[in-house]
């Protein structure tokens, strides 16, 4: 692997790796707007072909939700995961606050490695609605 970091994420890669990882469907429009609505955002390269990719959005003072850490499946494994939030956390600290919580949203079976990485789970409030609307 000859890895590299990008501080964006191209809308078709995004689509297609979500597909990879069996996300919900998400339209195109869609995509492109929740991608222009995120703050920070990473893209690991394999060579040419994006194989990860990583968002938070922010206040960019005290609240930094990550969200979106998708590794292409043949990739898995491989410390990209990793590489990806540590991007995050790292820019995130290299913003001038006071006081951040960084947050993440996991899905069931994922907690452990969210827990390599050093969260905890000491969340105040990790309650949620989750809709789901039409295709
Ligand atoms: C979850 C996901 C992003 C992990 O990426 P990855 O590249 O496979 O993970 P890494 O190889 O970087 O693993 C980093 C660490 O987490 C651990 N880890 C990874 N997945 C884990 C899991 N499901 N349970 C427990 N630990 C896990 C690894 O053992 C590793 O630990 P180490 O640093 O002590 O060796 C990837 O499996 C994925 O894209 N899954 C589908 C989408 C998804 O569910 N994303 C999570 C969003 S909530």
């Amino acid at each position: 692997m000859d890895l590299n970091i990008k501080n964006n994420i191209m809308p078709s890669d995004y689509k297609r790796i979500r597909k990879d990882v069996e996300w919900h469907f998400l339209r195109d429009f869609e995509i492109s707007k929740l991608l222009n609505n995120s703050d920070i955002k990473v893209s690991i390269y394999d060579n040419d072909l994006c194989v990860g990719v990583g968002r938070c959005l922010t206040d960019n003072v005290n609240l930094f939700l990550i969200c979106d850490v998708m590794v292409m499946k043949e990739y898995q494994g491989k410390g990209i995961g990793k590489l990806i939030v540590n991007n995050l956390i790292d820019r995130i600290k290299n913003i001038n606050s006071t006081d951040k919580y960084i947050y993440v949203m996991s899905v069931k079976g994922k907690e452990g490695f969210y827990e390599a990485l050093g969260f905890k789970k000491d969340i105040k409030s990790g309650y949620c609605i989750h809709l789901l609307g039409d295709k």
